[in-house]
Formats: C-alpha cells, structure tokens, sequence
C-alpha cells in the first residue's frame, strides 16, 4: 500500500468510528473535507438513517444529497446534538486548527450550535504544539491588506490563497510562523481585527473528543 492508500484507509477506519456516535432519527451537523467524505460514504453504507444534516460547506451538501439525505438550514434546526468534522492539526488539548479547505466561518458556527464536536482525523494530523499547518484566516475582501499588515505586526507571515473565494464570497489568508502557544489568547486577538470574519483556531471551544486513526485502530481522545 502506498502511504496515499494508508492515509485513506485511516480515513475509513475513523469514519466508520464516527458513525456509532450518530443517533438515529437526529439531525446531524456535517463538517467538511476529505475525511468528512469518507464519513458521509459510511453513514450511508451504514444503514442508520437520520432526520436531517445541517452542513457546513456546498461540498458537503452536494455530496450529503447524492446519497438521499437531506440538508436543511441551521435556523430550521435549533441547537445540534452532534457535529462531525475533520482538522487540519489537533493537540492534546483537543484544540485545533480547521480551515484548509477554506470551510472555517460555517464550521465553527455549527461547531458552536452544537452540544458536542467529534473530531475525526488520521495520525498525521497529530502535533505538540499547533501552528505547523499554516492558520486559515477568513477576510472580507477590501481589509484583505489590512488585515494582511497586522498578521504581520504579530509575527506571521499571511500569504493569499490564490484562487480561491469561500462560499461566504471571501478570502483566506493562510499564516505562516504564527507563535500558538497561547491559541486561546490568539483566537481572540485574531478574532478582533476588523475585517476578520474568522480564523482556523479551535481553542476557546476545543472538540469534546477526538477520533485518531492509527496503524493499530483508533485511539480516542476525550
Ligand atoms: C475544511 O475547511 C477543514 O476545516 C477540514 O476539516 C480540514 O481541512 C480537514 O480536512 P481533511 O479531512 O481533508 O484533511
């Protein structure tokens, strides 16, 4: 198997975890990204049917209708049991950093409608400290060189993801070389900066557990 098959065998394996957590006949806040796909392919495979899914990107939602489920609109919904989203990074903490595939704003408002957050990730997502993946920041497009001067007045170095408009018509600034040591304080400051719609810091409000995937199954962290 190449590392490209293990990684995605990982994937499925803490999918499939992910589906015990999920209530029959709930609705079901769905986050987005590769790993979140192979979450979205085991639920159907699955069986287990649920009311509804409140999702968290238009990927998501294509991918979530394509299997006969339906996705409605969080203010239809109310507060969320349960949410299912993948990361970028996470540390012992729980803490994390979301938003490499540009679905950051919508994630962690479902993130905050919901009572709990399991995290499902593979064993590279893994680290000591955050900050190795660079920290997606969400910017309303006229303060982009605003907010890109600040970025580096407190020390990283904001690189534009080229290409790229979020589904909430903005851009993403990817920071290298931010100092996480204190993501709390940092997801605050960040959070401060006029312009700024929201960064990839999942620290004020960490996940309530962790699903990893390793070579040998899947570790929990809660
Ligand atoms: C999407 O914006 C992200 O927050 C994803 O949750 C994160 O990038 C993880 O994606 P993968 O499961 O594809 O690694």
């Amino acid at each position: 198997m190449t590392s490209a098959d293990q990684q995605h065998a990982q994937k499925m394996q803490v999918a499939e975890a992910a589906v015990k957590f999920v209530r029959s006949d709930s609705v079901l806040g769905v986050g987005t990204g590769s790993t979140v796909n192979c979450f979205i392919e085991a639920l159907a495979a699955s069986g287990k049917r649920i009311e509804a899914a409140v999702s968290s990107s238009e990927a998501s939602t294509t991918l979530l209708e394509s299997h006969g489920i339906e996705v409605i609109d969080l203010n239809l919904a109310g507060t969320l049991d349960l949410y299912i989203d993948g990361a970028d990074e996470f540390d012992s903490h729980r803490r994390l950093i979301k938003g490499g595939g540009g679905a950051l704003t919508r994630e962690k408002i479902v993130t905050a409608a919901s009572r709990s957050f399991v995290c499902i990730v593979d064993e590279s997502k893994k680290v000591g400290v955050l900050g190795r993946f660079p920290l997606p920041v969400e910017v309303i497009p006229m303060a982009r060189s605003f907010v890109a001067r600040q970025l580096v007045s407190m020390g990283g170095q904001p690189e534009l993801r080229q290409g790229f408009v979020t589904d909430n018509g903005n851009v993403i600034l990817d920071v290298h070389n931010m100092d996480l040591v204190d993501p709390v304080k940092m997801e605050k400051n960040l959070n401060n900066l006029p312009g700024v719609v929201t960064n990839g810091l999942w620290a004020l409000r960490p996940a309530d557990v962790v699903l990893m995937a390793t070579g040998s199954g899947v570790k929990t962290f809660d």
